[in-house]
């Protein structure tokens, strides 16, 4: 991880809103085209065959690229479609045009400006009962799903005792849609909660009879928050829910559905499910686990011109680092092969940190890594109630290399020795539903942040489910996609490269479950202090150097740019490894 780029863009402040809106409009997949040269906003160039073609992405069903393996039955409850949280009973249900029907569709709004599409479940399994509609944007495959559920205990569903009327589209007389469409939410009965919408294309209230939605017992619900967007045009905003408390050890379920809000109006809250048993029975095995990964194990390709290779901890270890303590700085001790002699536990407190052998060339071995030896660190972990399971992906890249701008008209410029340190963990995280085993969503590990992206925008190797992700070239952020992607929106920031070269990692070939129920944690993932030392890099220096070269009326402005960089990153903090990071992203944007 660049750290000092973290610290870096949080600091640049002016940009900071172009790039959330940035991260947040890859979430959904959704970056700006310009239509006929497939080169988005972001200058890099992706392939949109729909666009131009056949009419919506929508109207084309996603499906995963092959088939997905038998999964050995372990006599636990993974893969068995339906999940029990405790006397209500779930399922996953895809959404297709042989499950459900499309009630209402606009034309513009939303991502790309290509509206949305609404959409009702209508075969739902015998005994199932529906508890909202679903909605995505129209710029994309049709790839969703929608949890509908079954009442085991007799009293966990009641349809509502009326329907209010949330907002409805008849003011968006100049946008082409499906005719007005009207949203309306279910009154509950006491003590028990709304988890979805109910659309009409007219202005009658839905009936109250069998083909409404339910309420669900307040026990088995839990806060809910919006997710992503879905459309939004002039005061009106549709977006995804999730649950508002996430983690390992969270209860909320999320459950597909969606929420209508016009600025004028404040309409009751909608909640997501609780999974009130979560007893983890609803996890993948081990074996299972393995299979899982063998199909969706991603494949992972470094810049063509990487000098800074990823390898195995133990290669590291085995090739001569030092702990060095506080205090004791002339007496480093080199750190055993199997990394028993980290100090355990703690915090990321100043007192520890990594380094490499002072020897040139051991440590110039180090620092350039080693592609053969390298292994991904697996962490398996229940989410949203474990209705989900999310496998973290981490690869070790024993030395990050300076990082590179953009600014104005230079493509690229070296930022000298900046953004070099020792030591950098990256990850991605699979995804996948413990109804069926599909993976859902892939995330990717960005700087500070990182962008969620659905299966059906990931790139897949060929005749395989695996996706393919790109490490950016020095600085090693993940991408689902080759290209150049600026850090700081507008003309000028911080360059991530991401290609594909010869030198890439299947990592199904390579890889240890480091965490998880029952596994036997290494003595690193522990070590909670830094695997690298503080750096101390010379702004000014740098920008003397470089400014000399660049004609005067534009030293002004990379000066200012580059003196956003606050003091803190001067004496830079040390990178840290893959617990102690998830804790500082444990809920960020996952
Ligand atoms: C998109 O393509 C159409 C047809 O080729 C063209 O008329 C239109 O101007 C293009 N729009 C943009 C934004 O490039
Ligand atoms: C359903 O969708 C599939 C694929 O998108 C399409 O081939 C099929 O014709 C559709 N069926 C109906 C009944 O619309
Ligand atoms: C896991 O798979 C192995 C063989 O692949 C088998 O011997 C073992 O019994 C399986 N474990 C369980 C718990 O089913
Ligand atoms: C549509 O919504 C507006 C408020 O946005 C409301 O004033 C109007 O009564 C609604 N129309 C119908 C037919 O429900
Ligand atoms: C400094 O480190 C050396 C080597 O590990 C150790 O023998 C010595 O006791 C340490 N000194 C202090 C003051 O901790
Ligand atoms: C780790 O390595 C050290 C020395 O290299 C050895 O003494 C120790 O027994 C090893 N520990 C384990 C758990 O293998």
């Amino acid at each position: 991880m660049q750290f000092l780029i973290e610290t870096y863009l949080k600091s640049l402040l002016f940009f900071v809103p172009l790039f959330v809106k940035q991260l947040s409009w890859a979430e959904t997949g959704t970056n700006l085209l310009t239509n006929s040269s497939n080169v988005n906003s972001l200058g890099y160039t992706f392939k949109y065959p729909y666009l131009l073609s056949n009419g919506l992405p929508v109207e084309t069903t996603f499906k995963s690229p092959s088939l997905l393996p038998s999964m050995p039955s372990d006599g636990g409850n993974f893969g068995k479609r339906s999940i029990d949280l405790g006397g209500l009973e779930v399922t996953q249900l895809s959404i297709s045009n042989s499950t459900s029907h499309r009630v209402w569709r606009t034309y513009e709004g939303g991502p790309n400006n290509m509206g949305v599409s609404i959409f009702e479940p209508t075969t739902l399994p015998r005994n199932f009962l529906k508890l909202g509609f679903y909605a995505q944007p129209n710029n994309r495959q049709l790839f969703g799903w929608i949890l509908v559920a079954k009442d085991v205990a007799g009293s966990n569903l009641r349809p509502p005792v009326d329907y209010t009327e949330v907002g409805n589209t008849t003011s968006l007389i100049s946008i082409k849609q499906d005719g007005p469409a009207y949203f309306w939410q279910p009154l509950c009965p006491n003590g028990y909660q709304a988890v979805g919408l109910y659309v009409t294309t007219s202005p009658v209230k839905p009936s109250l009879g069998q083909d409404s939605i339910n309420c669900v017992r307040s026990e088995l619900t839990e806060k809910s928050e919006a997710d992503t967007w879905v459309w939004r045009i002039k005061d009106m905003t549709i977006s995804s829910l999730r649950p508002a408390t996430r983690g390992v050890e969270a209860t909320g379920v999320y459950t597909g559905t969606f929420s209508f809000k016009n600025l004028k109006l404040l309409p009751p809250p909608l909640f997501c499910l609780k999974n009130i048993k979560f007893d983890l029975s609803s996890m993948p095995s081990e074996n299972q686990t393995r299979v899982l990964f063998q199909t969706y194990s991603p494949w992972i390709y470094l810049h063509p011109q990487e000098d800074f290779l990823p390898s195995s901890v133990d290669w590291v270890f085995a090739n001569g680092a030092l702990l060095y303590q506080k205090g004791n700085e002339s007496n480093p001790v080199l750190i055993h092969p199997n990394g028993s002699n980290l100090p355990q536990g703690g915090c990321n407190d100043d007192l520890f940190w990594l380094d490499y052998l002072v020897d040139e060339k051991a440590r110039e071995k180090v620092k350039r890594g080693d592609l053969g030896s390298t292994k991904v660190y697996l962490h398996i972990k229940p989410m949203f109630g474990a209705t989900f399971t999310d496998i973290v992906v981490w690869l070790f890249f024993p030395y990050n290399g300076n990082a590179h701008l953009k600014f104005l008209f230079i493509k690229s410029m070296s930022l000298g020795n900046i953004g070099e340190h020792v030591g950098d963990w990256e990850h991605v995280t699979l995804r996948i539903s413990n109804f069926n085993g599909e993976l859902w969503r892939v995330y990717f590990s960005e700087h500070s942040g990182g962008t969620l992206v659905d299966a059906c925008d990931l790139e897949f190797i060929q005749g395989g489910n695996k996706p393919v992700v790109y490490s950016s070239l020095h600085g090693h952020a993940m991408f689902s996609k080759p290209g150049v992607v600026l850090q700081g929106g507008g003309k000028s920031g911080i360059r991530n490269d991401m290609a594909r070269s010869d030198k890439f990692f299947d990592a199904s070939i390579g890889y240890e479950v480091i965490a998880g129920p029952g596994v036997v944690e290494p003595p690193w993932l522990n070590y909670f202090r830094k695997w690298g030392p503080r750096v101390h890099y010379n702004i000014d220096k740098f920008l003397n150097s470089v400014a000399k070269i660049l004609p005067i009326f534009l030293r002004k402005g990379l000066r200012k740019l580059i003196n956003k960089i606050p003091l803190e990153v001067l004496g830079q903090n040390g990178p840290t490894g893959p617990k102690v990071k998830n804790k500082q992203r444990n809920g960020k944007k996952k």
